[in-house]
């Protein structure tokens, strides 16, 4: 299929950069327009039909990971989610995380006192299991909080190993899906953790401004309500019972609601199931062997990953100008620190991949 019709950026220009934004389809553009439409023409009448989406929106992410809509709450974004959830968490003290995980995961359990241990990727990317069960036992871990494909390799730590280094070493485990959610296939029923969120705006082609957070219903009776708010309680509540109210994700939706993102997450879900997710997670490997087939040979695969670790983002040794270089010429990717970052999702096709490949062979 040919998606430049329902992908506008396709044909702008050669849109390798999905670890960075995802694209937004045409319908979803319309349900974001119309949704602000709705609001402009009838203020709170259009704001309060709302609410009642919300429920549809809960259980169609739910569905989409294998989890129960009792355990999903709507966030805005990754970041401020998971300093709420390491608030939630602060009955732990030891946090494992991987030292040059994306910041955002890193940095809340430095914030709030956590005592952090920290594994060195491999100059690869490559995270060595091992070093994680080592450092687990070691060091008394109670928490391991880690990207389940790391932003600037795309090493992947597959989920059932995560899931099972949690259900031997007790360790509450704490996954940002953002690099994933969208175009490998989780499914929490197969492979239990404690806590996922994954932003909107990147694998989920949400657009900006949305994301989902999963907790598993065995651990909210030991969780006690962080944030609290009209949202929550209503206008009906007294200060002595806010001690009483039971932790659920939904707790954390307490404030006011960024309505046009979560109906645009809905659908952009329902676009993803449409496509399926196994066909879609079939079609970046096979663009990904294809890239590894045509690469200059002056040019090195650096996450030369065994299959299942590898993923949807690929970094190749490059100029360090390499992404001015292609985007000169209207192909669009990344540099990070281990070299030029290339990640496509189901939209892109073998000619994207192809004309990546021949500017790269003629790059000064
Ligand atoms: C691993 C990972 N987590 C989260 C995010 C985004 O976080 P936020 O939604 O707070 O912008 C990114 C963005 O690059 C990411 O790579």
């Amino acid at each position: 299929m040919n998606y430049q019709e329902k992908y506008s950026a396709l044909r702008q220009c050669t849109y390798l950069n999905t670890a960075s934004c995802g694209l937004l389809s045409t319908q979803n553009q319309q349900v974001i327009q119309q949704a602000t439409q709705q609001y402009a023409q009838q203020g709170s009448i259009g704001r309060d039909a709302w609410f009642d989406e919300l429920a549809t929106i809960r259980q169609v992410s739910a569905e989409f990971i294998g989890a129960n809509s009792s355990e999903i709450g709507l966030i805005n974004n990754f970041t401020s989610c998971i300093y709420q959830v390491a608030q939630l968490l602060q009955g732990h003290r030891r946090v494992l995380v991987v030292a040059d995980d994306y910041p955002s995961l890193v940095l809340p359990w430095h914030l709030l006192g956590f005592e952090v241990f920290t594994i060195t990727a491999l100059p690869d990317g490559s995270i060595p299991l091992e070093a994680i069960e080592q450092s687990i036992r070691q060091h008394n871990i109670e928490i391991l909080a880690v990207s389940h494909v790391q932003y600037s390799s795309g090493f992947q730590l597959p989920l059932d190993m995560l899931s099972q280094i949690r259900q031997e070493q007790g360790t509450k485990l704490v996954v940002d899906a953002t690099q994933s959610l969208g175009v490998l296939p989780i499914n929490l029923q197969e492979t239990p953790v404690d806590v996922l969120i994954g932003s909107g705006y990147k694998w989920l082609t949400a657009g900006l401004g949305s994301g989902i957070l999963y907790i598993r219903q065995d651990l909210h009776p030991e969780l006690k309500p962080k944030l609290l708010g009209f949202g929550t309680v209503g206008s009906n509540f007294s200060p002595k019972s806010i001690d009483n109210i039971p932790f659920t994700p939904e707790t954390l939706e307490a404030g006011h609601y960024n309505f046009s993102s979560l109906l645009a997450l809905r659908q952009a879900i329902n676009e993803l199931q449409e496509v399926g997710i196994s066909s879609i997670f079939e079609k970046v490997m096979q663009l990904r062997s294809r890239l590894v087939e045509l690469l200059p040979t002056n040019i090195k695969l650096v996450s030369d990953y065994e299959v299942e670790h590898a993923s949807s983002i690929v970094v190749i040794s490059a100029p360090e100008d390499a992404e001015q270089q292609l985007k000169i010429r209207n192909i669009v990717t990344s540099t990070r620190p281990r070299g030029l970052r290339i990640s496509f999702h189901f939209y892109n096709n073998e000619q994207h991949i192809e004309k990546l490949c021949v500017a790269l062979a003629n790059m000064v």
